[in-house]
Formats: C-alpha cells, sequence, structure tokens
C-alpha cells in the first residue's frame, strides 16, 4: 500500500502500475487537469507539483520541494503531502504567489504558469527571503516561452518577501500529524509497502529478499533517468523496487578524512555538505539538471547510470570517490575508477546495489576546478565535463587525478596527463602546451546532437588552458562565472 496525503485528505492507493507517474495519477486517476504535460521528460516544469514532509533537521516543520510529476514514480510520494496548483486559492482568494504573478502580469499563454505558481509556491514556503539569484534557483526547471521572464521574476521576489502566512502555514501541525500517523501506520519489516508492482522495502535485508524473490524487478531510486524509459521510449516495465524508503541508504556522514553520501540522498540534500568540502566545483553541483531534478535525482542513480555524459562520476573519478557496494550480507568497497567497464556497464553484481559514496577530504595542496560545457545554463546535460585535481608542492606538480565526461563511452581519467606533468611547474609554458596537446589527442569522442567530436577535443584542451590560467599565482586572472547569467 502506499499512503500519503492529497492536500488534505489521506489516500490509501492498494493497486498502482509500477510505470505509472505521478502526472497519470493526477491527471487521469484524480481528474486534477491543472497540472500540465509539455514534454513529459522532466525538461519544462508545467507538471511541477509540490510535495511537503517533516523537516529533516527541524521536524515540527514542514519541508516543501517541487518534483517533475511527469518523471515522478507512486513510490516517491509514499508519506508525504501532495500539493496542486488547485489546493492554493482558499475561500475564492487567490494564493500570494498567484496574486503576484496576476499584479506583475507574468502570464500570456498560461500554459506554463501552473508549474511556475507550484515553484513561487514551494520558495514562499523556504522562509527565505529569497534574492534574484535564490528566485532563479527555484525557477530553474521552467520554461515560458511567450511571457518572457521578467516578469515572473519579479513577482516571485515580491510574493516571497513576506514572510508565509497562508492555509498551509495554518494547517501545519493538523498536517504534521496526518503524516505522523501515516507513517506510524508502518512496520519496518513490512514487505507489503508498495503495490505488488512496486516494492517498497525499509531494511537493506528487505531490499535483499526483494532482490532474490524478484529477479526481474529494476531498482529505482529518484527515477530520474529510469522514467524516461516509459515516457520516451514507451518501454513496459512489470516490477520495479525503490530505493527511497531505506534509511541506510540516506545517511550522510563526515570524518576528519572523508565524507560519506548515502546512495539515495537526493543531491539537493547532499548539495550543501559537497559545497562546504569542495566549493571548488560548485558549477557541476548548481548546474546538475534544474532544481526538480536534483530534489529526487540522487548520486547513487547518477552513478549507477554510468552514462557517459553524467556529472558526478567525473568529479567523483577525480576525486578519488570509492563506493560502497552492498548485496545485504556484506559491503565491499571499490575505488569508482575501477567501477566503469563499458558504454553503461559497470561491475555491480546483479543482486548488489551502491548504497554510499566516500569522497576523500582534500588537502591544502589540491588544486581543483570542475568546469560543465553545455548548451544551456541550466537544466541541461554537459557536452563536456572537466574535473581537475592537481596536487602542487612548491610549485612543482605531484599528482593529477582527473575525470573527464562527453569524450569517451564511459566516465573516463587520463593517465598520460599524470605521467607527463608530474615533476614540471605548473606555471611553466610547457606544463600549458604538453598539457592541452595530451587532452586534445587522449579520446576519440563521438559526433552527436550535443556537440561535434572536434569540438568536444577543442574544448578539453582549452579547458586544461583555463584551468592553467586560473592557478597562476603571479597575474592570477579570475575567469570564472558560476553565477546565473
Ligand atoms: C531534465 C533532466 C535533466 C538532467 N540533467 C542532468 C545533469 O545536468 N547532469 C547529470 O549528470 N544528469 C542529469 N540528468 C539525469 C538524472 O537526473 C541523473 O542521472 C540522476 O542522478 C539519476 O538519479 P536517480 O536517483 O533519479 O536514478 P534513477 O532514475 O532512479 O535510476 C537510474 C539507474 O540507476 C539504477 N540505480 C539507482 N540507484 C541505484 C543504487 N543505489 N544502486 C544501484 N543501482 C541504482 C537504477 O536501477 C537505474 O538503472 C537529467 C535528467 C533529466 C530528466
Ligand atoms: S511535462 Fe515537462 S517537465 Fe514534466
Ligand atoms: S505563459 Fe505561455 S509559455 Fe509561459
Amino acid at each position: 500500500m502506499i499512503r500519503f496525503l492529497i492536500n488534505q485528505d489521506t489516500v490509501e492507493l492498494e493497486e498502482a502500475r509500477a510505470d505509472l507517474t505521478l502526472l497519470q495519477y493526477i491527471r487521469e486517476h484524480r481528474k486534477k487537469t491543472g497540472t500540465k504535460e509539455g514534454c513529459a521528460a522532466g525538461d519544462c516544469g508545467a507538471c511541477t507539483v509540490v510535495l511537503a514532509e517533516p523537516d529533516a533537521k527541524k521536524p515540527n516543520t514542514l519541508h516543501y520541494r517541487t518534483v517533475n510529476s511527469c518523471i515522478t514514480l507512486m513510490s516517491a510520494v509514499h508519506g508525504k503531502q501532495l500539493i496542486l496548483v488547485e489546493h492554493l486559492s482558499s475561500n475564492g482568494n487567490l494564493h500570494p504567489v498567484q496574486a503576484a504573478l496576476v499584479e506583475y502580469h507574468g502570464s500570456q499563454c498560461g500554459f506554463c504558469t501552473p508549474g511556475f505558481i507550484m515553484s513561487m509556491f514551494a520558495l514562499y514556503h523556504s522562509n527565505t527571503k529569497p534574492n534574484r539569484d535564490d528566485v532563479l534557483h527555484a525557477l530553474s526547471g521552467n520554461l515560458c516561452r511567450c511571457t518572457g521572464y521578467r516578469p515572473i521574476i519579479e513577482a516571485t521576489l515580491a510574493a516571497c518577501a513576506q514572510a508565509p502566512n497562508d492555509q498551509f502555514t495554518q494547517n501545519a501541525i493538523t498536517t504534521l500529524k496526518k503524516l505522523k500517523a501515516l507513517s506510524g501506520l508502518e512496520d519496518a519489516s513490512d514487505m507489503q509497502l508498495g503495490t505488488g508492482h512496486i516494492l517498497m522495502p525499509t531494511t537493506r535485508e528487505a531490499l535483499r529478499d526483494a532482490i532474490e524473490q524478484n529477479p526481474d524487478a529494476q531498482l529505482v531510486a529518484g527515477s530520474t533517468d529510469l522514467s524516461l524509459q516509459f515516457t520516451q521510449q514507451l518501454k513496459n516495465v512489470n516490477k520495479l523496487i525503490s530505493l527511497c524508503h531505506i534509511d541506510a541508504l540516506k545517511q550522510c556522514t563526515t570524518t576528519e578524512h572523508s565524507l560519506t553520501i548515502g546512495a539515495a540522498v537526493p543531491l539537493n540534500d547532499a548539495a550543501p555538505l559537497m559545497l562546504k568540502r569542495f566549493p571548488q566545483v560548485a558549477e557541476l553541483i548548481t548546474r546538475f539538471a534544474s532544481l526538480p531534478i536534483r530534489n529526487q535525482a540522487t548520486l547513487g542513480g547518477n552513478v549507477a547510470n554510468a552514462s557517459p555524459i553524467g556529472d558526478t562520476p567525473p568529479l567523483l573519478l577525480a576525486l578519488n570517490a570509492v563506493l560502497h557496494i552492498d548485496n545485504g550480507i556484506a559491503v565491499r568497497k571499490l575505488p569508482i575508477s575501477e567501477f566503469f567497464v563499458g558504454y553503461r556497464k559497470t561491475k555491480l553484481a546483479v543482486n548488489e546495489w551502491i548504497s554510499a559514496i566516500e569522497i576523500p577530504l582534500l588537502s591544502s595542496f589540491q588544486k581543483i576546478a570542475a568546469y560543465k560545457i553545455s548548451k544551456r545554463f541550466e537544466d541541461d546535460i554537459s557536452a563536456v565535463c572537466a574535473v581537475f585535481n592537481v596536487t602542487v608542492e612548491n610549485n612543482v606538480i605531484v599528482n593529477i587525478s582527473a575525470g573527464f565526461g562527453g569524450v569517451a563511452a564511459t566516465p573516463v581519467q587520463c593517465d598520460a596527463l599524470n605521467n607527463a606533468l608530474v615533476g614540471k611547474p605548473l606555471s611553466s609554458q610547457e606544463c600549458l602546451t604538453l598539457g592541452k596537446q595530451i587532452l586534445h589527442d587522449a579520446f576519440t569522442p563521438i559526433d552527436d546532437v550535443r556537440a561535434s567530436a572536434a569540438y568536444r577535443k577543442t574544448v578539453l584542451a582549452n579547458l586544461w588552458h583555463r584551468f592553467w590560467l586560473e592557478n597562476q599565482t603571479e597575474n592570477k586572472i579570475e575567469t570564472r562565472v558560476v553565477q546565473h547569467a
């Protein structure tokens, strides 16, 4: 059974297809058509809805997150409050975010508007008095093709300048009690959680049993990759096992030496921890997809997916991360450099899953930079991604650990760069020209819609040039642009 609230009403879903998306449920089963379908691929934001749940840090308050309902599965709604655009007005009055959009003329054709409203609503409830950059982040998953963004941004700034005061804040205590009652119905060993088509184990032992008893079932975490198989490729899937309700996969720990992130932690929750320890890689973390995608997508999913254009594998390769791989009986540790064995092929056995990703912390000798080259600033996959982690002592290179995406069939490293440049001064012209030449010749990328092979080779060499320039201690050149345009 999947249990959740729709606004204030408790729903118990006993039967649902494994591939039923939340958007299909909302529009076809509940006949709530305010939520729109544009792309069915997580790209446009027309289907944005909000899920509220007790805040992990302040359990007596609610945390509101946007998700793209077109690629969200019903298992992700379990234990949460689903809020739709229809629920926002109260007693015939528009919600403050709706009123602001009207006042600032933020909608013309209106197709995108419900999605924008829901992103504005979640930001309104973040109670952070957001600035323009925060607003751009909050709206990063919403496209509008006819109004133009200025009035929408201004409406959001105006609406979110005040502390939240609506029927949701007034009902917060009741909502929290109802959500608690939902989770109180659960027994931790309850393998019936789910619908028969979507299994939702809550422990690693139950996950092991679920895999053993359902060898045909696929694992799913945030579903931001997997759902595209149903919504774009129209593939059938009979059975899924969700990883999202297993506490052991949602823990993060920091020691003196490393940061360990649970495989099923949404990227947006892992981001502050990663940015605190690795602020130099903000470009990859903040430009990963869009906010609603990062609210769902997990680090484990990004690695297990083994896409050659995934953003975190190059980062984790450069940072020498170690994967914790579990089968419910024992956990083995595998350096990520040994994980990818071919196009979308990994060393995971059929009965294994990634339980956590351990990233060693940096020493003061390491110079790090992460670069993402894509056609759009946000909500776009990389054409080329490069992460450099260069250890330098007394201006001499001692070690280079780097990770690259978009240039081979798997995320890759480049031993030749390390072999050629160790022992050379980072500031030397030789280091610049040799590094560029090696990276230009190291890989044979493909031509595709994102970029030509020649472009990828040139840009990779130029990223080394950029890294070299940014790390000249005399005559330091500030070239990084991580802020939103
Ligand atoms: C609009 C859009 C924009 C995107 N932008 C980016 C981007 O900028 N950068 C980028 O890298 N990606 C991007 N993606 C891809 C996707 O969001 C990421 O790959 C994401 O991290 C996948 O995580 P998930 O939890 O959603 O995985 P899922 O879709 O749930 O699973 C993906 C695969 O991994 C397997 N899996 C998941 N977790 C585990 C685990 N713990 N152990 C073993 N197997 C597991 C599943 O069985 C499945 O095969 C984008 C996707 C969309 C739809
Ligand atoms: S319909 Fe476009 S993001 Fe969902
Ligand atoms: S108002 Fe028409 S697409 Fe945004």
